[in-house]
């Protein structure tokens, strides 16, 4: 099913949502929609709160995360961090999920097949952990998320179906290489703090 026909209405997000957040690992580790599970050591499924009202969506696991199974563990993790401690935010206030749940192979960028194969597991997670806001962390989550349309970053707006509302923030990863980006960053979270605090 192409991405952009896929929503939280389709049959089979539904069925994930009844079975809840064990169905959805389930199925997560059972998935052979894509070649990456041929070469995948670790399913990245998500971590923090299971009733956030922030939701991060990266882009894909790493090498770091796919020996552990644990989003965010690495070096782009360590930037999250610092960047959830300057939001405020607390432990049970968030969650964090990728985009696409297997390592791509020498992190190259995941192709929109691998996406659209993803993206049942990624609208049943949104559904379940119904967040306040979600904060899309660079542009492959807003691909998958936002079905084409385009945001600008730090300006938030308001879901398709007017019940979260949704940030583009840069992608942790982006702040390594960009130190300067680090202070654009603190200026896009101070602009939308209201929407968490
Ligand atoms: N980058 C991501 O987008 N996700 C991770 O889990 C790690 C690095």
């Amino acid at each position: 099913m192409a991405c952009t026909e896929l929503t939280m209405d389709s049959p089979y997000v539904l069925e994930l949502i009844k079975g809840g957040f064990s169905r959805v690992r389930e199925d997560i580790l059972q998935c052979k929609n894509c070649i990456l599970h041929e070469t995948v050591t670790n399913k990245v499924i998500s971590k923090g709160s299971e009733s956030p009202s922030v939701v991060f969506i990266g882009e894909a696991p790493g090498k770091n995360e796919d020996e552990t199974g644990v989003p965010f563990c690495g070096r782009a993790g360590k930037n999250l961090d610092e960047m959830i401690e300057y939001m405020g935010l607390s432990d049970h206030d968030y969650a964090v999920i990728n985009t696409i749940k297997c390592r791509p192979p020498e992190n190259r960028n995941p192709h929109v097949t691998e996406i659209n194969a993803c993206k049942v597991f990624l609208l049943a997670q949104i559904s379940l952990l119904d967040p306040k806001v979600i904060i899309l962390l660079g542009n492959t989550a807003e691909k998958a998320f936002c079905r084409g349309r385009k945001l600008d970053w730090g300006e938030a707006e308001r879901t398709d179906e007017g019940n979260m509302t949704l940030l583009k923030i840069f992608h942790p990863a982006a702040l390594i290489y960009k130190r300067s980006r680090i202070d654009e960053q603190k200026s896009l979270i101070d602009k939308n703090r209201h929407l968490w605090e």
